[in-house]
């Protein structure tokens, strides 16, 4: 049992690290190149501002809150969270003394960054079991979120266990010690890790397990439309 979590904990998130980044960057050159090879072709209308004009319309989808303002809403405090939720965990790795411009603790938001990721990918899953979005929906789809889902709800369950239960043998000086030798290639886990690998830590396990998986696959899946929506929405104003 110690030896699949060590697994899990530091090899396998090391491996996930890689395939995320490696795969991210070879994917996200070919959208940029597709893309220029695009533009050089594309005709029609050109829309000004080009670039900007494409920036804004990726990042505050006006068609979407225009047609469905609440599922718009949604997608809103979704991607709101999911930035907080990354400045949380860079956080976790280290102290980052721009980030405390707002004092807050770390990560922020007492667990409710966590609760409402988890009630907007539930939305995201269950509106997929009914037409229209059923009709376009694939396997993929539904596995994506599944795996979304499991990894926001282990990783709030450590916070909330935390911040609302007061539980304190594996705490944010325990994480620092574990995530920073992960990023200084001194890997080791704590000593509260490894009392016994029930309870607070099989959930830390649980939690990077699931995200490990979810790196891993990113790259190749429609995530990826995190990195599309800029240049689609630039392609479009030629
Ligand atoms: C796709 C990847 C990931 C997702 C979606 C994710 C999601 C989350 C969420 C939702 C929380 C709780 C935040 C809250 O309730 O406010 C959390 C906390 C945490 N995550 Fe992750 N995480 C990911 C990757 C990782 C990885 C790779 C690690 C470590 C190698 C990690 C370690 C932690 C730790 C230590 C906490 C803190 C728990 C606490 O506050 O007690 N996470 N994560």
């Amino acid at each position: 049992m110690q030896a699949v979590c060590y697994f899990v904990l530091i090899p396998m998130v090391y491996a996930a690290l890689a395939v995320f980044i490696v795969g991210t960057a070879v994917q996200g050159a070919r959208i940029i190149f597709g893309l220029k090879r695009s533009l050089g072709t594309a005709v029609g209308p050109e829309k000004r501002p080009k670039t900007l004009g494409a920036f804004c319309e990726a990042l505050l989808p006006w068609k979407v809150w225009r047609d469905r303002p609440f599922h718009a809403g949604i997608l809103t405090v979704f991607h709101v969270a999911c930035l907080l939720l990354v400045l949380g965990h860079v956080e976790l790795i280290g102290e980052v003394g721009i980030f405390q411009i707002i004092q807050h603790d770390v990560p922020p938001g007492r667990g409710w960054i966590g609760i409402l990721l988890f009630a907007a990918l539930a939305f995201f899953l269950l509106r997929r079991f009914h037409s229209p979005a059923r009709d376009i929906s694939e396997p993929e789809d539904y596995y994506i979120l599944l795996l979304l889902l499991l990894a926001v709800l282990f990783g709030n369950q450590l916070h909330l266990a935390r911040a609302w239960f007061d539980y304190s043998t594996v705490g944010v000086d325990e994480y620092r010690e574990y995530l920073s030798g992960i990023f200084t290639f001194q890997p080791m886990l704590p000593e509260a890790f490894e009392d016994d690998y029930v309870g607070h830590s099989f959930l830390l396990v649980l939690h990077v397990f699931f995200a490990n998986l979810l790196l891993m696959w990113f790259p190749f899946s429609n995530m990826l439309h995190a990195l599309l929506a800029f240049p689609l929405a630039r392609l479009a104003r030629r």
